[in-house]
């Protein structure tokens, strides 16, 4: 079979590896999709500290179960799956409160883990959640992006009464916005970003009123209608957007962190405890694929929003190049694994 392996950062090859075999408790995906993201690029570039190389790199694929391994049921084979990249242990302290996104053995696929840009991956059975029939495949390989919505929304639980500001319109900030209008119906949606075409596109996905902060302060533009959030949701991840958020946010409000950034954040006690801010933080998914299938047969997002481009999966570099560099027209890049 073919993969896409960075050898080390910089240094991507499409490898002939031999085929693997699902040992007990896998399956085997023949995989016809899988999705590009920041991720992606920053273990290609050697900027993700948690990658060890060479990596098969991939986290949001999509396949057919062509092999089972022992103890899982054969009825599986055929199967159209889509895989969860987060592997955990079922037993430590993280995973027994219901997240396994941080388990502290944590295993991600793409990451720690030989991943989906590959003709076949092996996975657990659990990890490969059936797709049923009336989801598309270029919906099915959207899962796993919409699944981090899930996650900051769980944590938030917005209502419909609330005035959501979202900082940052990429894929995160634009799977965030579908989840806020489709699925709670949240009276009004801002967001803000430094690039008109990303605005666009979020207003494409539901935003009621986008703005760009690079030539307006959000704070001033906030204030001139007199409008306080109630529930912030960090999508841009610089860390002097918590010190901003704080002060621009509604008593009682909920903000969501959802950045890596080793750099600290300034923030005072008196700012989130003078209005009791709740302040939560977002990592991954925890078991969220059943959520987003159920979204999705409901019809409440539209994953073809995001889609900006398809490669075959042979033209990888270029695919890659196109998403680093063009953020004005690039959103989310898919390739194809024709067979
Ligand atoms: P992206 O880079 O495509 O989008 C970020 C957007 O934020 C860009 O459109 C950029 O113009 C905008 N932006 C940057 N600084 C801004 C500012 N000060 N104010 C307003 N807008 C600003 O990235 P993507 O894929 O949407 O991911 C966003 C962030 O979320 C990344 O930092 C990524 O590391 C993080 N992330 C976190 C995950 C989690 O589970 N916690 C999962 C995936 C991504
Ligand atoms: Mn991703
Ligand atoms: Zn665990």
């Amino acid at each position: 079979m073919k993969s896409i392996v960075i050898q080390q950062p910089n240094d991507l090859v499409i490898e002939t590896r031999p085929l693997p075999e699902p040992v007990a408790g896998d399956v085997r995906v023949r995989i016809t999709l899988a999705g590009i993201c920041g991720s992606d690029s920053h273990i290609y570039r050697g900027h993700n500290p948690f990658a060890k190389y060479p990596r098969v790199i991939g986290h949001e694929f999509f396949g057919v179960i062509d092999a089972v391994g022992e103890g899982v049921d054969q009825a599986r084979l055929g199967q159209r799956v889509s895989v969860d990249p987060v592997i955990s242990c079922g037993t430590c302290y993280p995973c027994s409160v219901g997240k396994p996104n941080v388990c502290t053995s944590l295993v991600v696929l793409g990451v720690h883990r030989d991943g989906g840009f590959s003709e076949y991956a092996v996975v657990p059975a659990k990890n490969a959640w059936p797709v049923p029939d009336e989801i598309p495949d270029e919906h099915a390989v959207m899962i796993e992006p919409f699944t981090i919505a899930a996650n900051v929304t769980g944590h938030a639980q917005p209502t419909e009464q609330d005035v959501a500001l979202i900082y940052g319109a990429g894929p995160m900030g634009l799977v965030t916005v579908q989840a806020l209008k489709g699925v709670y119906n949240v009276k009004q949606v801002i967001v803000v970003d430094r690039i008109d075409e990303r605005l666009a596109m979020a207003q494409r996905s539901g935003a009621d009123w986008v703005f760009n902060n690079r030539d307006r302060p959000v704070a001033a533009a906030l204030a001139e209608k007199g409008i306080k959030p109630t529930l912030i949701i960090d999508a841009a991840c610089h860390p002097t957007i918590l010190q901003e958020a704080v002060s621009l946010a509604s008593p009682a409000a909920r903000i969501v962190l959802m950045g890596f950034s080793s750099e600290p954040s300034q923030v005072v006690q008196q700012g989130i405890t003078g209005k009791e801010l709740s302040i939560f933080s977002s990592r991954l998914n925890a078991n969220k694929f059943p959520v987003v299938i159920d979204w999705l047969q409901k019809g409440l997002i539209d994953p073809n929003k995001l889609i900006a481009h398809r490669f075959d999966y042979h033209h990888v570099t270029d695919a890659i190049e196109l998403f680093e560099k063009d953020q004005r027209q690039c959103c989310k890049v898919l390739l194809t694994f024709a067979q």
